[in-house]
């Protein structure tokens, strides 16, 4: 391989939100630009112009991807992607038609908690490693990754680390969600107080995640407890995104008011306030339909009033071992098309600029001049095969940072 840091991808059929601006999703430019040469430089994509005025020189590296779509990578502003341990009874039970409220009182998030820490830290960086190579195979080439299975000082710092050293590899955005369970045994009040007080300033001290996020629900937290974590997490300069109305409505929206929210995920019970407020603040809305899906809820209404405001949302995951145990984007972008009518193009969209903005990024999420040269290449025709061919793993090439990390044509 030459080992040039200029790369040119010609041929390429490419498909890309044509802007990061956070634009209602019926104003966002989707450009499909057949025969296309996408020039990269030191990583970043330079131009995208017609493949005959590709460059030539033996300086670069050329791939010519004919018969492909071209996108930007997948981006996944939502997973759960650090644990250990195995709830699969408990999802079998749930089918059979038990309550995932009933079981969290026996089991449920803190059965993750009981395995994560038992496990070592290497053992939780080779499970997470392992996940994160699941969905970069499949596309996904930025990742949120949230702690919460540790619901301890030691052990939320201990999970923050392990994200951390993934970050050598992945494009992983760490997030801190103690506040994802209240952790047995322990006083809720004394718990919270050691999240302010301790274990938060601890995590900026030491740089250790981007984000702060609260489970804002029955089982949960409640709103004025949020309110105090999510007030520490903004002093300390975190940015701020939250689980919100997943089981049922409440009156957090005196939070969205009060703090700026990158996202709020979840939203089965929102409702048409909840989304006008955040659309108005540059909140996005994140659907998480594997989530719905698993747990028997509609996304569908939530949909309609994001739509009925002309916002915008971007879609995830939610990959975690008890509601969503589904490491890919292309199944969730499978799912919300054929479970709940989400239109193809708008999934495409959710799933890349509005994903990196649930973010706070502007560097992912398109194929545009100075975007990061995170690329992958799909053995389908055109667009409109999205939500239509499932089951498979449509994905040839990967590109991170301009590099061909994934190349799966023509394996004998
Ligand atoms: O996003 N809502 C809380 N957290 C996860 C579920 C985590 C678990 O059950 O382990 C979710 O659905
Ligand atoms: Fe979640």
């Amino acid at each position: 391989m030459n080992l040039s840091s200029k790369t040119v991808i010609v041929h390429a059929h490419v498909v890309t939100p044509a802007t990061t601006d956070l634009l209602p999703i019926s104003d966002m430019p989707l450009l499909d630009l057949p025969d296309q040469a996408i020039i990269i430089e030191d990583g970043q994509v330079q131009a995208v112009v017609p493949s005959s005025e590709a460059p030539v020189g033996n300086e670069w590296n050329v791939y010519d991807v004919r018969h492909s779509i071209v996108a930007p990578g997948f981006v996944e502003p939502h997973t759960h992607s650090v644990f250990a341990g195995d709830r699969s009874m408990e999802f079998h039970s749930r089918i059979q038609g038990e309550a995932y409220a009933d079981q969290q009182k026996k089991g449920g998030i803190n059965a993750t908690v009981e395995a994560t820490r038992a496990a070592s830290d290497d053992e939780l960086s080779m499970h997470l490693q392992y996940w994160l190579n699941v969905f970069l195979c499949q596309g996904t080439t930025s990742i949120e990754v949230k702690s919460g299975y540790g619901l301890c000082h030691e052990q939320e710092m201990r999970l923050l680390r392990v994200i951390h050293r993934a970050k050598q590899k992945y494009d992983a955005v760490a997030t801190y969600l103690g506040a994802h369970a209240i952790p047995r045994g322990v006083r809720r009040e004394d718990y919270i107080e050691e999240m302010i007080t301790e274990t938060m300033p601890a995590i900026k001290e030491n740089n250790l995640a981007s984000f702060v996020d609260v489970f804002i629900s029955s089982v949960g937290y409640t709103v004025p407890e949020a309110d105090a974590i999510f007030g520490k997490a903004f002093e300390l300069g975190f940015q701020l995104k939250a689980h919100l109305w997943e089981m049922e409505h409440d009156d957090s929206r005196v939070l969205l008011e009060k703090y700026p929210f990158a996202c709020i995920d979840h939203l089965e019970f929102a409702q048409e306030e909840d989304i006008q407020m955040a659309i108005s603040k540059n909140t996005v809305p994140v659907l998480l339909p594997l989530t719905a899906w698993h747990l028997g809820y509609n996304i569908r209404d939530t949909y309609n009033l994001i739509k009925q405001v002309d916002g915008y949302y971007a879609i995830s995951t939610d990959f975690n071992p008890g509601t969503s145990f589904a490491p890919s984007t292309w199944q969730a972008i499978t799912v919300g098309h054929i479970a709940y009518g989400l239109p193809v193009h708008e999934l495409f969209l959710a799933a890349t600029v509005y994903a990196a903005r649930a973010l706070n990024r502007t560097d992912i999420g398109t194929i545009t001049p100075r975007s990061r040269a995170d690329i992958i290449v799909l053995g389908i025709p055109s667009l409109s095969w999205l939500g239509y061919l499932h089951g498979i793993n449509p994905v040839e090439m990967v590109f991170v940072n301009g590099n061909n990390v994934i190349d799966r044509r023509n394996v004998e």
